[in-house]
């Protein structure tokens, strides 16, 4: 459509302060997620199987140098930490979770037992495990959040692993606990999550809502009964179904948080026009912010119905831009990102600004390798298109009070959400803003998504006296190819930075995504 553009901000109409566990990332025992991003591997790139290695030719050590002490890679933990900061990250899965027995992965790692694992089709040596995953959190500076085992794990066995994890008494498992690590101190894990996908066919374990529900229920009760301090999340699916609805119901009053998982993708491979498969990628974001509005009203339900005072938040705890076509099982969901992809990403983190008051985490899937901004050699990072919206999200908007943003802008014509959806909700625009107040600091994301149009568009901060000339900071990520890739040997896509005088009227490129940062 044609309508005129223009961005008013509201920054005297607070929605939230943007949670900095909207920043958490996740590691999965999956493809080379683990093995190959926590801890070194030989291999530089799938495929490989367990049954089909690579040829020895393409293996290479990771220098000794380039690792912790306790062995994990030093370059990962940087770049999660030092530039990504990321706060928390949920472990050991995702679907691996259904089939994974925690007391396989503690005690000496040479006796650990090599198990089949059943979500992925790959064997688990179980050499990363529960304390290792807690050193290198530490060593990550981030929260650990574990996902318990609803599938083939009992509630006992979950039982046993909180206790091992933040016991402080005299017992069993926090003396193994002990005993493996050599300090008293206890993990402290806060955050757990009650199963993963319970709901999926693909899932070990899959149950009905109903008789998931019943089940968490049980589960939740009796893990405060071990540590009433903990977090729970309870499994939800897209935040907008008739499964979540069930759930909500159900534990509203026992759980703390309710998940969400939603990717986006460019669809199915057969898609050949361009334009078909760029709309479907960068404006699928719109689904999860419709998804989150539905999500709302049934917390809102739940609660009114069980008259529960305490706010239930969202865990969107997985979330990313996956093309499940190309990031098979068989490469290990490794996945190459171009600039339209980045611009998805900028979108999905504007949905979780404007959505602060309702999101209290998000978990990037996946933080390294597996469908990752960034992915490892075995002596290098790549940093892919994805990290740098990112990047810009996590040291900009974090911590700042998300207000209020009202935008005109011209829609977008051809096939991206799922008809039901653009049928409620209107085709989207192709302007995408969100803006945070960090003290005096504004700070507006704004991604244009039209493919082909620049967008010249007079931004109005409401009662601000901005006058023209004020210095603004100006970091835009930009390619005149919005299918160009960053490659090991040439970074095409990445954020420069220029600084400009305050105007009422800005020009954004064409699928461009920018940052302004102006003192108000
Ligand atoms: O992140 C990849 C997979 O996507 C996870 O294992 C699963 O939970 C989801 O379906």
């Amino acid at each position: 459509s044609t309508t005129q553009p223009r961005i008013d901000i509201f920054p005297s109409s607070p929605i939230s302060p943007v949670s900095p566990l909207l920043f958490s990332g996740f590691i999965e025992h999956l493809g080379r997620c683990i093995y190959g991003g926590i801890l070194p591997s030989t291999r530089t790139t799938f495929p490989y199987t367990p049954r089909n290695p690579c040829p020895p030719s393409e293996f290479t050590e990771t220098p000794k140098t380039l690792l912790t002490p306790q062995g994990f890679r030093k370059d990962v933990i940087e770049v999660l930490r030092d530039e990504l900061g990321v706060p928390m990250v949920r472990w050991p899965g995702g679907n691996f979770v259904s089939s994974y027995h925690w007391e396989d992965g503690v005690g000496r790692r040479e006796g650990r037992r090599r198990r089949m694992e059943l979500a992925w089709g790959f064997e688990e040596g179980n050499e990363f495990g529960t304390d290792e995953f807690i050193e290198w959190c530490r060593e990550a500076a981030c929260e650990p959040y574990i996902c318990l085992n609803m599938g083939t794990g009992t509630l006992a066995e979950a039982l046993h692993w909180v206790e091992y994890c933040n016991g402080t008494g005299d017992t069993y498992y926090a003396n193994l606990r002990r005993a493996n690590t050599g300090r008293d101190e206890p993990h402290n894990v806060k955050y757990w999550g009650l199963g993963n996908e319970v709901w999926g066919p693909w899932q070990v374990g899959q149950q009905t809502a109903p008789d998931y529900a019943q089940k968490a229920r049980q589960w939740a009760h009796a893990i405060k009964l071990i540590d009433p301090s903990v977090k729970l999340v309870a499994c939800g699916e897209t935040g907008l179904t008739q499964w979540d609805a069930t759930v909500l119901d159900a534990l509203v009053d026992k759980v703390d948080l309710h998940s969400v998982h939603l990717y986006t993708g460019f669809g199915p491979r057969d898609r050949t026009q361009k334009e078909r498969e760029y709309g479907r990628g960068v404006y699928g974001p719109d689904a999860a912010e419709y998804a989150l509005e539905i999500a709302r009203g049934l917390i809102n339900k739940a609660r009114v119905a069980k008259q529960i005072s305490k706010p239930i938040k969202i865990a969107f705890d997985e979330w990313g831009v996956w093309d499940e076509t190309v990031g098979t099982a068989e490469n290990g969901l490794e996945q190459f990102y171009n600039l339209a992809d980045a611009l998805a990403m900028a979108s999905w983190l504007n949905v979780f600004v404007r959505q602060s008051d309702l999101v209290d985490i998000a978990c990037l899937a996946q933080s390294i390798n597996v469908i990752s901004p960034l992915i490892t050699s075995p002596t290098g990072i790549l940093k892919q298109t994805l990290y740098y919206p990112l990047y810009l999200f996590s040291k900009y908007m974090r911590g700042g009070m998300a207000v209020k943003v009202h935008v005109d802008s011209p829609t977008f014509a051809g096939e991206t959400l799922p008809e039901w959806i653009s049928t409620i909700k209107g085709a989207p625009k192709t302007l995408d803003v969100s803006a945070v107040l960090h003290g005096k600091s504004l700070r507006v994301a704004v991604v244009n998504r039209s493919e082909e149009q620049s967008a010249t568009v007079p931004i109005r901060v409401a009662f601000a006296q901005l006058r023209e000339g004020v210095e603004v900071e100006v970091h835009e990520i930009w390619h005149p190819d919005a299918t160009v890739r960053n490659g090991w040997q040439k970074e095409e896509v990445a954020v420069k930075m220029r600084k400009e005088g305050w105007k009422e009227e800005w020009t954004f490129k064409e699928h461009s995504f920018t940052l302004l940062v102006v003192d108000l």
